[in-house]
């Protein structure tokens, strides 16, 4: 049973696909009248479904137009007229301060989800107040049924189209590899994997209706090195193992999805000051590892990785896929630094 609730701020309107009751941002018009039952079939008609609204068509001009590189300097540094997707806004590199409200300040209609109602609730408010057009969905993205749910909320809201598909939702359990239990692993390989390759496949048809689409992954420096940080969560996030996962699908997803101008990347970040590592970050010894090993001298903050997740989605970007790049203060460059005066 789908429990994803929808919690938007502004106008009340009748949801076509689940005679609900939803609350969309004032500047948002949806202008499907489906109300068929089968889910999927509603998706493929809102994918369809082209707005004749003069302005909306006008927006969706924008970003069609600088696919090709060939666009107004000005645009190609913008998210206006572009609609996104972010998993997990609500704290951490999703937070207010970082992709949500990055993606929402570079001019991008955003909705966002996370588990906790009261928390996404207060972080709607204050991006109202800052006068962000942000919507967003109690939805947990391990949930198939929440998951589709979630889409077709956001299929509703943006007539069908999605430019910017984040998946940012990640979680981790550290131990030994030896003592990890079946449903550990099951929970990993579903918050971390799963739930991302499956967006991307409902996504698929709405990033491929907004003429310019944009996939961003977020993974992990533990892509391209060991870092202790268990294997499952190298193995679910990273390019560990044989078979990919997140990194990998990143490459394949560029390749296979080209042709329907849809762009993929992979931000891969190091220790960054969020509610997922603060518990290790507050152990003193291991904090000075980290910043020893780390050229900048420091651990990043989250905005320092929404920044680039930001500059991806832009048309500026428009000939950048199927990339991994991370963000780490010179972590993974740095093979053995002693001092150059040691004579
Ligand atoms: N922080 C780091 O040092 C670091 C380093 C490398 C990679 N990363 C990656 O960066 C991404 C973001 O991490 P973060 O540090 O920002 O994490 P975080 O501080 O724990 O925030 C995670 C966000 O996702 C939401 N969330 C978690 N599980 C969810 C679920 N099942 N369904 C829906 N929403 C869910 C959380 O809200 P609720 O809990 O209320 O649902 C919260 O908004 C993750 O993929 C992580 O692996 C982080």
């Amino acid at each position: 049973m789908c429990n994803a609730r929808p919690l938007y701020l502004h106008k009340k309107v009748t949801c076509p696909i689940h005679a609900s009751i939803l609350y969309i941002p004032s500047s948002s018009s949806s202008t499907s009248t489906s109300t068929k039952p089968n889910p999927l079939s509603t998706l493929k008609f809102l994918s369809s479904n082209r707005t004749t609204d003069p302005i909306l068509s006008f927006f969706r001009k924008i970003p069609m137009a600088t696919a090709n590189g060939h666009s107004p300097p000005a645009s190609r540094w913008s998210l206006h007229g572009m609609t996104a997707l972010v998993t997990g806004g609500t704290r951490g590199i999703g937070l207010r301060s970082a992709t949500v409200e990055e993606l929402a300040g570079l001019g991008a209609k955003v909705h966002t989800c996370s588990r906790n109602e009261p928390e996404l609730n207060e972080c709607l408010q204050q991006w109202k107040a800052k006068g962000f057009s942000v919507s967003g969905s109690v939805c947990d993205v391990s949930s198939a049924s929440e998951r589709e749910k979630l889409v077709h909320e956001v299929a509703s809201l943006y007539n069908g189209a999605l430019n910017i598909l984040v998946n940012n939702v990640g979680t981790n359990v550290r131990k030994p590899t030896t003592e990890y239990s079946t449903e550990e692993y099951l929970r990993l390989m579903s918050v971390n994997l799963e739930s991302s390759y499956h967006l991307c496949q409902l996504a698929h048809p709405l990033l491929k209706q907004s003429g310019a689409g944009s996939v961003v992954f977020v993974s992990s420096v533990g892509g391209v090195l060991h870092i202790g940080s268990g294997s499952i969560y190298g193995l679910s996030k990273e390019f560990l193992s044989a078979s990919g996962a997140i990194n990998q699908l990143t490459k394949n997803l560029a390749c296979e999805w080209a042709k329907d101008n849809i762009r993929t990347n992979c931000v891969a970040p190091w220790y960054t000051r969020t509610s997922l590592v603060e518990h290790l970050l507050e152990k003193k010894d291991f904090l000075q590892q980290i910043v020893a090993r780390t050229p900048l001298q420091r651990i990043g903050e989250p905005n320092e990785v929404s920044s680039l997740v930001g500059f991806l989605c832009m048309p500026a970007a428009s000939y950048i896929t199927g990339q991994v790049i991370s963000v780490d203060g010179g972590m993974t460059v740095n093979g053995f630094n002693p001092p150059i005066n040691l004579d």
